[in-house]
């Protein structure tokens, strides 16, 4: 692959006081940081990567969306019949990484995974718009296809129903109980900066941090 593509090209020149001045707790930092990327535009900002394990310890990665932050850890939403939910329900822990090119910054988080309960998932369903809990009604996330036409047919006659669409029985809300949170800010000039966060298990708030060497 070319040496010549631009890497690192973001914005250098964020203020970031957190490396030289760390706070006790990292699920605030991180919200500041999501509150961050907001402000600045950030395409996408809660999009990241989930890794999650099988059975025999194969790894597979997605790309997924952070739904909410709340005091215990970052909410998603998926289908428990999916791969990642299969991997998941075997082996609850997980990875997750938030990449934001325009600001130069990755968070890294890793830890145990929980299922929220169904009114929690049903609140979450409830706030998806109308063709996305169709398609997400008709389609059986990561088993084979196969009719196209037919699935799209069905979300279509489904959303113009006007039905109210339940909450299928397969699709629920995560939450990431982070063990470790790692805050990274890239420097062209490879020097980039860490910060990691670390407890002994989920349900203290005896954080540890240090920093890391790039
Ligand atoms: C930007 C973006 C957002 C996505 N959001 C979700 C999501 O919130 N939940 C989800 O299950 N899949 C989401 N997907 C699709 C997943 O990447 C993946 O294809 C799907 O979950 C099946 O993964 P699996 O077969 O490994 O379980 C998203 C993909 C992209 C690129």
């Amino acid at each position: 692959m070319s040496e010549n593509v631009p890497t690192l090209s973001g914005d250098t020149s964020l203020r970031l006081r957190e490396f030289d001045a760390p706070p006790a707790d990292p699920l605030g930092l991180l919200r500041e940081w999501l509150d961050g990327a907001l402000r600045r535009e950030v395409r996408e900002p809660f999009a990241a990567v989930l890794a999650t394990v099988d059975g025999a310890g194969r790894p597979s990665t997605r790309v997924l969306l952070a739904k909410d932050l709340d005091e215990r850890g970052l909410v998603f939403t998926s289908s428990r019949g999916s791969r990642k939910g299969q991997e998941l329900a075997a082996r609850p822990s997980a990875a997750m990484t938030f990449y934001w090119r325009e600001t130069l910054q990755q968070i890294t988080l890793s830890g145990a995974i929980e299922e929220l309960t169904a009114a929690e998932s049903d609140a979450l369903f409830a706030r998806r718009p109308p063709a996305a809990q169709a398609a997400t009604a008709v389609s059986r996330q990561s088993r084979p296809l196969d009719d196209e036409a037919e699935l799209r047919e069905r979300a279509r006659a489904l959303t113009e129903s006007g039905r109210p669409v339940p909450r299928p029985a397969e699709w629920t809300g995560y939450r990431l109980v982070p063990r470790t949170v790692e805050f990274w800010y890239g420097s062209p000039d490879r020097l980039h900066r860490r910060l990691v966060y670390e407890r002994p298990a989920p349900d203290t708030q005896n954080w540890t941090h240090r920093r890391l060497q790039p």
